[in-house]
């Protein structure tokens, strides 16, 4: 039998009923509702090494994977209960053999569909399939502006120049094209020519991502951590470039938290308004999740969607405000950030219930500006690349 949980009040909620737990913690029952977007992480094989990737550090083996007919019967469940885009990702979700097979699912039940993708896979004749099994939007990830950082961020000769080719078939082809690009210390000077690559190649948005430290990221981060005067040269870049390329190019800037005084809305608060699904089937409330250890995900395989999004404990552990301790308790931004981020909080204190220490309000805030500081000044250079194996160290080629 599950634990009581209980609210900041006293009053009792049943954890196995997620509706009565947000009700009993006075949050907003209206936001309960089933998320209208859902990341589909098809695999975790990925030819690129990345060496922030956000996907756990114990990678699920293919051999765990849903099969075609699971993902067809999830993609129809969630058509069902309300969803309207399916986000497929990974990993590769080209690495799927199955995956046209699967838009064309997803569009028959009525689902808008993103790619979200290297492109390193990708031939034209692939692409054309996947339009034409009703592929509506591409993301594609870009490591720098030019081959020489690009490729060594990915760990994959000749990644950026396949990803140039593919962005191009992708415009030919009429669809809807974001450049996704992660910034850190090692490829930040190359923003502004990033900005310029994404107009050229006639996105619609570029999504400039700062490194968030959990997983591989957090292993990297001494390779990684920019520097403060990087990050403020940063925010005016981006901003004078929204200005002059309004109409042209959107631009969505996600700020690094390390050195933010406020954290940011993470998923737009745990178990509110987002869910993916592990290649294995899990829904998680966050596609780090799983490096919160102590928590159990359900999985597909196991129960209907809408239960596990309803009663799964671990999504209601931190949802609403009841769970929050001090300072956030009695925060006026409670119910803004909702505390933060979990999987920031777990990586960085040990205890996912924090307050995310990129809030100026933890008592560790200072400490982790410090950790920042000094290591964006360090001379850590080289990558522990992300791979099944549990990471590689990268070889000193350039001897720097
Ligand atoms: Fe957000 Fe908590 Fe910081 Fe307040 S104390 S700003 S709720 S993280
Ligand atoms: Fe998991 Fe922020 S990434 S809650």
């Amino acid at each position: 039998m599950s634990p009581t949980l209980t609210d900041a009040s006293g009053a009792h909620a049943d954890p196995t009923d997620g509706l009565s737990v947000l009700e009993q913690r006075k949050s907003q029952a209206a936001t309960f509702g089933i998320p209208l977007a859902v990341l589909a992480e098809l695999t975790h094989r990925c030819p690129l090494q990345c060496p922030y990737c956000s996907n756990p550090l114990e990678l699920e083996r293919n051999n765990a994977e849903l099969t075609t007919g699971e993902w067809k019967r999830v993609l129809s469940e969630l058509a069902e209960i309300g969803v309207l885009q399916i986000h497929f990702s990974g990993g590769e979700p080209t690495a799927r053999k199955d995956l046209a097979e699967l838009i064309r699912h997803a569009t028959d039940v009525g689902l808008y569909t993103n790619l979200i993708t290297s492109a390193v896979l990708l031939t034209k004749e692939k692409l054309i399939a996947l339009v034409d099994a009703g592929l509506c939007h591409i993301q594609i990830s870009f490591q720098g502006s030019e081959q020489g950082i690009a490729d060594r961020v990915a760990g994959l000769k000749d990644a950026h120049a396949k990803k140039i080719e593919a962005a191009g078939w992708a415009r030919e082809l009429g669809l809807p094209l974001t450049v996704n690009a992660v910034m850190h210390r090692q490829n930040l000077s190359q923003l502004p020519d990033i900005i310029q690559m994404a107009v050229d190649l006639d996105a619609d948005r570029l999504e400039v991502a700062n490194v968030q430290y959990y997983g591989w990221a957090l292993k990297n981060r001494a390779a990684l951590m920019p520097t403060m005067e990087q990050i403020e040269q940063t925010s005016g870049i981006v901003e004078e470039a929204e200005g002059r390329l309004k109409g042209i190019l959107a631009i969505d800037y996600v700020v690094p938290d390390y050195y933010a005084l406020r954290p940011k809305k993470c998923m737009g608060g745990w178990g509110r308004q987002f869910f993916n699904i592990s290649p294995s089937g899990k829904i998680l409330p966050c596609h780090a999740a799983e490096t919160i250890t102590g928590l159990v995900f359900e999985s597909v395989r196991d129960h209907p969607i809408a239960w596990i999004w309803q009663n799964s404990e671990a999504f209601n552990r931190y949802r609403g405000t009841g769970w929050m301790p001090q300072p956030c308790q009695s925060c006026e931004f409670r119910e803004v950030d909702y505390g933060g981020c979990r999987c920031q909080a777990f990586a960085l204190t040990g205890n996912a219930a924090n307050t995310d220490p990129a809030c100026a309000l933890s008592p560790l805030h200072e400490q982790i500006f410090k950790t920042a500081t000094i290591e964006s000044a360090g001379d850590t250079r080289l990558f522990i690349y992300r791979n099944f194996a549990g990471g590689t160290l990268e070889t000193d080629v350039h001897g720097t």
